[in-house]
């Protein structure tokens, strides 16, 4: 495959850093974006140890104009963005309420950082791939998207389930101009943020997850990064408008 420039949203840990890994095995030069600059740098790091090119930018995704500026560094140092991955999220209140104790702010911050900056980066990102008439986008939706979440509250699972029909909406408007647009649905991942929060669960607590999937334990962040690789390569010419599940079978479409 040729180097592409792929812009990878949430670069700076968990999936999206695996993503940017993934992306730097194909020889890419791989954008990464976060508001970590540290985390940010040895993602960077990690994608020259795979053997791609690194490009590292600070950004608030909750910040409508520093997500313009960001896409017009891309634009300015690369001169195109080939991919582009929407993945910074997270259930943004500390453990899951409902919605009833849920309050306005929480509700507009996870809106915010889930579906609205992905509706924001697409818009100052599509002209620059309708102009060239080529791009992939792949949007980091969840297994949320698909049913109620367990562990995130009702703003992230209505935030998460809007990315579907943005994606399908996406896919509609940009399939003339030859962007290809799909997501990934991951179940449970093991980032270290996940991760982190499985480990205070007791062990019957953690036996009762793993219960609920068929394949009996939890997902690592490289399986949902080569899923996305796959869906922004060549390989996926003719796979337009999907969700694929990344759960081990815990939802089924
Ligand atoms: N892990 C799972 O089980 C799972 C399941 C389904 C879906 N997902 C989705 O997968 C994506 C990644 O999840 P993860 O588990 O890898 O989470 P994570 O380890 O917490 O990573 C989240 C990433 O998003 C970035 N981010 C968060 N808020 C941001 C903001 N305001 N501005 C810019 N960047 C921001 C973080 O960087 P900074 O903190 O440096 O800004 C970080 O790079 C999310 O969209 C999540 O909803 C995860």
């Amino acid at each position: 495959m040729n180097s592409l420039v792929a812009l990878v949203t949430g670069g700076s840990r968990g999936i999206g850093r695996a993503i940017c890994i993934a992306f730097g095995a194909q020889g890419h030069t791989v954008v990464a974006t976060a508001r970590d600059a540290k985390a940010l740098a040895e993602t960077g790091r990690l994608v020259r140890e795979a053997g791609g090119a690194d490009s590292v930018v600070t950004c608030d995704m909750h910040d409508a104009a520093a997500i313009e500026a960001m896409v017009r560094t891309v634009i300015d140092r690369h001169g195109r963005i080939d991919i582009l991955v929407n993945n910074a999220g997270g259930g943004t209140s500390a453990r899951p309420m409902t919605s009833d104790e849920t309050p306005d702010a929480d509700w507009l911050d996870t809106l915010n950082l889930n579906l609205t900056s992905v509706f924001r980066t697409c818009k100052v990102v599509t002209p620059h791939m309708k102009s060239r008439r080529s791009g992939a986008i792949v949007t980091v939706a969840s297994i949320a998207s698909r049913q109620a979440s367990n562990l995130s509250g009702i703003a992230y699972t209505a935030a998460k389930s809007g990315l579907a029909g943005l994606n399908r909406h996406l896919a509609k408007e940009l399939g003339p101009f030859g962007i290809r647009v799909n997501a990934v649905a991951p179940g449970i991942i093991a980032s270290e943020r996940v991760q982190a929060k499985f480990d205070t669960y007791t062990d019957a607590e953690r036996a009762a997850i793993r219960a609920r999937v068929p394949l009996g334990r939890i997902g690592t962040v490289e399986e949902v990064a080569s899923v996305v690789v796959f869906l922004a390569s060549p390989g996926a010419s003719y796979v337009h408008g999907t969700l694929i599940d990344i759960n081990g079978g815990m939802f089924m479409a």
